[in-house]
């Protein structure tokens, strides 16, 4: 599947700023959390990994054995991964679109951090099951992003996803502009959800799934 080439370039020496700003460092903290599920051995794919800072919080674990293949289609994004602090892991790097990207490998935990809402339901759905074919049985999906799904607050949450998408239109070209749950897909391929936690006013969801 053809998906339209985000601009991450633009911003990448900003973002991480910009999202803590924002976000009140969030989306980094949330992360920081649920990568306390991964064990000694995994092997992991993160992908849309941004600058690499969370190969340095992986590499603080001290984790033996464990793999990463970390795909990232931005090439300034992977500049800075390169220059991080991460050498306790052992770490493949990857430039690419993930939707372009043949992957022969089976994985124990699959990571996508803010990832899918770039991306449609149709597009969605295709990434998913994408990705879930390289997933080992019994594997760990790790997922965060913005959710409209937790009760309260409804509309506000729909008004700043819709500044989000204008924010992301001007600065990275984002075509989509309309968030898609990720839950029914993952439920629909048979995954048990292990873990979730909401922050940021529960408009940052994060959740832990297991393959069936
Ligand atoms: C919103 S940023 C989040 C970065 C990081 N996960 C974080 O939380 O700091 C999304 C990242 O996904 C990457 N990305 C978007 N679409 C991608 C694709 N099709 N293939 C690989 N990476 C992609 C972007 O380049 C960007 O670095």
């Amino acid at each position: 599947m053809k998906v339209t080439k985000l601009n991450y370039n633009r911003i990448a020496r900003t973002y991480d700023f910009l999202s803590r700003i924002v976000f009140w460092g969030a989306q980094q903290k949330i992360q920081k959390g649920l990568i306390k599920w991964l064990k000694n051995g995994d092997n992991i794919l993160i992908v849309g990994g941004g600058s690499g800072w969370i190969l340095e919080e992986i590499a603080k674990l001290n984790l033996a054995k464990i793999k990463i293949t970390y795909v990232e289609e931005s090439s300034k994004m992977i500049q800075l991964t390169r220059r991080r602090q991460f050498q306790t892991s052992h770490v493949e790097i990857i430039q690419a679109d993930i939707f372009e990207l043949k992957i022969r490998e089976k994985f124990d935990v699959i990571f996508t951090p803010f990832l899918f809402d770039h991306f449609n339901k149709e597009e969605s759905q295709y990434l998913f099951e994408k990705l879930n074919k390289c997933a080992n049985k019994s594997a760990l999906w790790i997922n965060t992003d913005f959710s409209l799904n937790s009760g309260a607050g409804k509309w506000w949450k729909k008004i700043y996803m819709a500044i989000i998408y204008i924010f992301f239109k001007w600065a990275i070209h984002i075509k989509n502009s309309e968030l898609t749950e990720l839950d029914p897909i993952i439920i629909k391929k048979g995954y048990s959800k292990l873990f979730e936690k909401y922050t940021y006013m529960n408009f940052i969801h994060g959740s832990i799934w297991q393959k069936e």
